[in-house]
This record gives C-alpha cells, sequence and structure tokens, in this order.
C-alpha cells in the first residue's frame, strides 16, 4: 500500500486531505515526493512563520534534544524558563505564563483561569461568576470546552451537551455584547483577527469598547492569539495594532515554528489566580520546543516585522488589483499576512488550480481563500503567486 492508501485504510476520517505527500521543506517552500516545488502560502495554518526548517530554529532545538528532550515540569527546564521570561516580558512585563502543548490547552487555561476569578470574585455561593462571551464565528480549539467556546454551530452538532456556560455576541457589535453581561459574567474571549471565521478583522473602536466594558464591569478581556499573533500582523501581538491592551493572552501554533507549543500569558491583574496544583501539563513547556522559541523571538524583532509588513501591503495590493479585474471577488481582509479572499463562487477549484501550478493555498467556509504565507516571503513570491491566481481566477470567472 501506498501512503495515502494506509491513511484512508487505518485513520479515524477526521481529515480531508489534499492530494500531497510532502518529502521536504525549507524556507517558503515545499518539495513533494516526485521532486515538484510549490510555494507554501499557507505555513501549516500559520505555524512555519519564519519558515521552514529555519537553520537557527532547528540548531536550537538540535543542541537541546542532544542534552534532553523531556525532564518534568516538577524540575527547572533552562529553555523553558528563559523562554517564559522573554514572552512576558514582551506582553506583559509584569506579568505571568503557563505553557501548554497547543493552541486547544492555552484557551482551556484562559477558561481556567477565568473561572477561578470568577469564583474568586463571587459572592456568598462563591460559584456563581462563571458565564464567558464570546463570538459568532469564532474558534478556539477542539476540546470540550474551547469547541463550547467556539461560534460555530457546525462544530458543535454531536457533541453535546456542551461546556457551560459560554454565549455568543456578534463581532463589531458593541451593544450585542453589552446584552450578555450580568453579574454572572466573568470574561470576553475574542481571536483579535478571526481566523478559521473567515478572516474577519475586529474594529479598532469596538476592541476599545469591549476593553472599557471589562473595565466598568470587573471583566477579564482574553485574546485568543493562537492564529493572529506571533509576527503575523506586522506586530508581536496582533492586538498592537489596536492600541488595547487584554488581560490574558494565549498564543500556539507558530510559537515554537512548527514544535507543539501553546502559552498563557497573563497581566499582573490575574497572574496570581492560580496557585499550586491548580492546573499542569505532563509535556507543556517541552524544553525542546521552547529552545526553538526561544530562537523563534530572537527572529521576531521589528526589522524583521517591518519587512514582513512591506511585502503584506505589496501582495494587499496586488490582491485588490485582481478584484478590481474579477467580480467574482466579493472582498479582500485581513491583516498583514493573514489575509482573505471572498468569492461569490466556491474556491475548491482555484486551490485545486493553485496546487497544480505550485502553490499552496487554502479554502474556509467554501468561499473564502485563506492565505497565511510564513512571514519570510519576498515580493517575487508575492508576484508568483498573484500571477497563478490571475490565472485560477480568470478560468473560474470563464467557467461561472
Ligand atoms: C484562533 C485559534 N484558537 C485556537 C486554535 C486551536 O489550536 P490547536 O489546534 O493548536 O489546538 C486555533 C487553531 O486553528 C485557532 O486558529
Amino acid at each position: 500500500m501506498n501512503i495515502k492508501q494506509i491513511e484512508e485504510k487505518y485513520f479515524m476520517r477526521t481529515y480531508k486531505r489534499v492530494n500531497l505527500v510532502v518529502k521536504k521543506a525549507k524556507g517558503q517552500f515545499l518539495w513533494d515526493e516526485n521532486g515538484k516545488k510549490y510555494l507554501d502560502f499557507f505555513a501549516g495554518i500559520s505555524v512555519c512563520n519564519v519558515g521552514h526548517c529555519n537553520d537557527s530554529v532547528i540548531k536550537a532545538a538540535k543542541e537541546q534534544l542532544d542534552s534532553f528532550a523531556h525532564i518534568s515540569n516538577l524540575y527547572y527546564v533552562p529553555s523553558q524558563i528563559k523562554l517564559g521570561e522573554e514572552l512576558t516580558k514582551r506582553i506583559f512585563p509584569d506579568g505571568r505564563v503557563f505553557f501548554s502543548n497547543s493552541g486547544a490547552e492555552a484557551n482551556e487555561c484562559a477558561i481556567k483561569l477565568a473561572r477561578k476569578w470568577g469564583f474568586l470574585n463571587s459572592s456568598e455561593n462563591r460559584n456563581n461568576k462563571y458565564e464567558i462571551i464570546c463570538f459568532r464565528n469564532s474558534f478556539h480549539g477542539r476540546t470540550l470546552a474551547t469547541l463550547s467556546a467556539t461560534g460555530q454551530e457546525k462544530f458543535h452538532k454531536f457533541f453535546r451537551p456542551l461546556q457551560e456556560k459560554f454565549v455568543f455576541a456578534e463581532i463589531n457589535d458593541i451593544e450585542s455584547v453589552k446584552k450578555f453581561v450580568s453579574e454572572r459574567t466573568v470574561a470576553i474571549m475574542i481571536e483579535p483577527i478571526q481566523g478559521e471565521g473567515g478572516l474577519i478583522p475586529s474594529e479598532k473602536m469596538f476592541l476599545k469598547e469591549l476593553r472599557t466594558l471589562c473595565d466598568k464591569n470587573d471583566l477579564l478581556l482574553i485574546f485568543d492569539e493562537i492564529q493572529c499573533g506571533m509576527g503575523r500582523t506586522g506586530k508581536f501581538c496582533a492586538f498592537e495594532n489596536y492600541d488595547v491592551r487584554p488581560d490574558i493572552v494565549t498564543l500556539a501554533k507558530s510559537l515554537a515554528n512548527g514544535l507543539p507549543l501553546g502559552a498563557v500569558v497573563a497581566s499582573k491583574k490575574c497572574a496570581e489566580i492560580f496557585v499550586y496544583g491548580d492546573h499542569g501539563s505532563t509535556f507543556g513547556g517541552n524544553p525542546v520546543s521552547c529552545a526553538a522559541a526561544l530562537e523563534v523571538l530572537n527572529i521576531l524583532n521589528s526589522r524583521f516585522l517591518n519587512d514582513s509588513l512591506e511585502v503584506a501591503k505589496y501582495l494587499f495590493l496586488k490582491l485588490e488589483d485582481l478584484k478590481e479585474k474579477y467580480s467574482i471577488i466579493k472582498d479582500i481582509r485581513g491583516f498583514g499576512l493573514m489575509l482573505g479572499v471572498d468569492l461569490t463562487i466556491n474556491g475548491s477549484n482555484i486551490v485545486d488550480y493553485c496546487l497544480d501550478k505550485g502553490l499552496i493555498i487554502n479554502c474556509i467556509h467554501d468561499t473564502v481563500l485563506r492565505l497565511l504565507p510564513p512571514l519570510i516571503i519576498t515580493k517575487s513570491d508575492v508576484d508568483f503567486a498573484t500571477r497563478i491566481l490571475d490565472e485560477a481566477l480568470g478560468y473560474s470567472s470563464a467557467a461561472k
């Protein structure tokens, strides 16, 4: 059996795999088993932000692997502790961090933090504040609590009863949020730019209003930066574009550029909520992942981020040109190198055409092409990608 047949026979049918067997990856490129080269405009869903097989990230991970792969969080792990310091200093210099393995686990931890905040701040009953306001179209993960916090019915359908108590407001509609605020509310949880939901950015005023609402009602503001953070928008965290500071930030995906790692960084206000025994993880903050992540932080300096933002602007303009040319493009939206091309038609043929021509993109909600390239792409990569997209859109428009 070949690799595809083995997958077909033995794997639970949870993934719809693209017809591509990757043999090697470097920088912004992939090669398949036949040696065909692809330009990667997806980065493993916003994971390999500093490029596949980045030399210094690999060196750091290998060095750590040569020393030890795992000890346990019962002991001091130098790479993890250095990363904790660096990451916390970047986000909340007087805050604290907890490391997990994945995005869903980071959000679980944030939800638990909010629950305990509610417990500590509730009146006599001591457990009557637990409600978290989330948003329609959001995505926060696949564990039961993060699934329950996800505002998309298609993910809930078979898995009821869901965790209590998450309610769903509309992004960019402050009145819809205010309606849900009650004495039971503990937090508001939002992706500053919705990823899986269709590349929908929050408006600046809206995030500011959320901050004010939280301050007024003593609620925690949680930003899920798992997809939009780590430099994707030209800033280390997407919220830096908004002039709004949350109380808790969750990160994962590209934190270790392809090795599993998640983090919750809490501001001073809620940094002391957890005490010994409240939370933990065997693998969370794995030494190898943390060594890699330290190197990722080194790479993501302001010069690197500014360069990637320049290329992002160039890509946005090129996409705007395509929008002028093809009426099947309804909207171009997003931030930095997190862009969506919203179509009036199903985008799957466009994704297939691009793959055939050596460009990897993705499509969500049937009609939104999602572009999440590594942050190291160049203007000539943008020229290549938009030329292929131009052809694909041309064929699709003609076939319409
Ligand atoms: C915004 C956001 N939050 C959470 C998650 C869940 O992360 P993970 O798949 O690492 O559990 C994702 C994954 O796509 C995400 O995009």
